[in-house]
């Protein structure tokens, strides 16, 4: 079968009901980064912090799949596919993807703020003050923070460097290091981006923009790709 990575960010749960951070109404509009999403921040206020996720997490847990989720989940049918997200929701999943790499974390679980391989599942459930890690230390949500390494690069690029077809779904590309997965995809390899708004994108061979949202346009690339 040939291997399809699919590459997402906030956009692609924009039509579950999820604020994306950079569009007009987005998350860093409402707060600033520098307040919630960084290790400083958790140092100066860790209730601001957890307030902030938990507040996240309920959203996602109001929030259900569309059918652009569900779309890329059904590409498992006719292809090897890996996904690899930046979002923390847990909406590819419930779609039914079944290889999902969170970039960035997930709002399902939390770690140990002394130990970063001490990571409990945790589900829909808030993060309190007060919540500790069997070494008796406060609990943190497990989000790589602004500032903070991205564990799961190395085996992001790996997928991304070995992939017949890379689709990017619903990010602005404005984050780095995961901004630069488009420039590891083979040159051979085929590449789709579909995003409603102009997104600037490196130089890049084999590239077909598809100027929609993300369940108009998983529903155009589904034909393309069949
Ligand atoms: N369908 C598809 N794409 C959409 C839709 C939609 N319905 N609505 C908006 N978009 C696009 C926007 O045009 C934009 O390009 O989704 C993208 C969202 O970009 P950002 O808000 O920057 O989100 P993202 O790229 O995921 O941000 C990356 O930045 O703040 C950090 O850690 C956070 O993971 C996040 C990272």
């Amino acid at each position: 079968m040939r291997k399809l990575v699919v590459f997402t960010g906030a956009g692609i749960s924009a039509e579950s009901g999820i604020k994306t951070f950079r569009d007009s109404d987005g998350l860093w509009e409402e707060y600033n980064i520098m307040d919630v999403a960084t290790p400083e921040a958790w140092t100066k206020s860790p209730e601001l912090v957890l307030e902030f996720y938990n507040k996240r997490k309920a959203q996602v847990k109001g929030a259900m799949p569309n059918l652009a989720h569900n779309l890329v989940a059904e590409l498992e049918d006719n292809f090897e596919v890996r996904v690899i997200t930046q979002n923390i929701d847990d909406l590819h999943e419930r779609a039914g993807s079944t290889d999902v790499l969170h970039l960035h974390g997930i709002v399902t679980q939390a770690r140990s703020s002394v130990d970063e391989n001490l990571i409990y599942d945790v589900g829909f459930n808030a993060i309190n003050l007060g919540d500790k890690c069997e070494l008796g230390f406060q609990l943190r949500p497990h989000i790589v923070w602004f500032g903070e390494d991205v564990p799961n690069m190395n085996r992001a690029y790996e997928l991304v460097s070995d992939a017949d077809i890379l689709i990017i779904i619903g990010t602005s590309l404005n984050v780095h290091p995961a901004a630069g997965l488009i420039n590891d995809a083979p040159t051979k390899s085929k590449k789709y981006l579909i995003d409603p708004n102009e997104i600037r994108v490196p130089d890049t061979d084999n590239l077909i923009m598809i100027k929609e949202k993300a369940t108009t346009g998983m529903q155009q690339l589904v034909k393309l790709l069949n």
